[in-house]
């Protein structure tokens, strides 16, 4: 099953979740890291950049692959996750950015640049560690309900309660994609360790479901049980219904 441990606030399960990573990045300087984009995610960035500056954390060989990006907007756009990451992490640490990896939507072709990023991953050797928020409706990247155990990287449909959540990051909800490129659940699932940290009770029900429900489409995190080694890092609001 998958392991979970309550912190007294989003903070403190953000500052475990640095903890990890920095002893993964310490332990194996060149790994591989899977990174998450959304505002949960945000403190564990803000604390590595931390741990850069004042304690000397090196980032100088580690390769990264993000979940997801959006489809429609410019890397220069404030809502793309190409800039969420450099303005939260990449251009906070001393990352070769050449082995950071975002889905590139820049592109006609864009089933084609889903299968290379997949192809990138493996030739990489797969991911050591990743990151993961989950959605409201238990999506995991952006794996909508509905998304199976054998999807890989691909183009995806934004689901209408995703679209509506976002809208918050922008001027209104027609702004908003409405499609995605997204690592699959499979290619998720092939990570060695896997971290998913959620806070706030928006997010208790979606929680109680992907560790205590059938493994099921319905909550594409519930997939998460079948993999060996899943950590979830909660605060007291997002564990509510556990
Ligand atoms: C987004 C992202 C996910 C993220 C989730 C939760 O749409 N694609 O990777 O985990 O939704 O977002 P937040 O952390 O802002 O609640």
């Amino acid at each position: 099953g998958i392991q979970w441990t309550v912190y007294p606030n989003h903070r403190a399960a953000s500052h475990v979740a640095a903890e990890i990573i920095a002893a993964t990045l310490s332990e194996t300087p060149a790994c591989v890291l899977g990174l998450a984009t959304g505002s949960t995610p945000l403190d564990v960035y803000t604390e590595l950049a931390r741990k850069h500056r004042e304690e000397g954390l090196d980032f100088g060989r580690v390769t990264t692959f993000n979940l997801d990006e959006y489809i429609g907007l410019t890397p220069d756009h404030p809502q793309s996750y190409v800039h969420y990451m450099n303005k939260h992490l990449f251009s906070l640490v001393n990352i070769s950015r050449d082995r950071t990896h975002l889905p590139n939507v820049q592109t006609d072709n864009l089933d084609e640049s889903a299968k290379q990023y997949e192809r990138l991953l493996k030739a990489a050797g797969g991911v050591d560690l990743q990151l993961l928020g989950i959605g409201a409706n238990g999506h995991i990247g952006f794996n909508e309900p509905g998304a199976g155990p054998e999807s890989v990287t691909r183009v995806v449909d934004l689901a209408p309660k995703t679209i509506q959540s976002n809208s918050r990051f922008f001027e209104s909800e027609a702004e908003v994609p409405r499609r995605a490129i997204t690592m699959g659940i499979a290619t998720i699932l092939r990570a060695r360790e896997i971290l998913l940290l959620a806070t706030g009770s928006s997010k208790a029900d979606a929680v109680a479901e992907a560790i205590k429900g059938p493994v099921t489409s319905d909550n594409p995190a519930s997939f998460l049980q079948t993999h060996a080694n899943v950590r979830f890092l909660l605060d007291p609001d997002a564990a509510a219904r556990l």
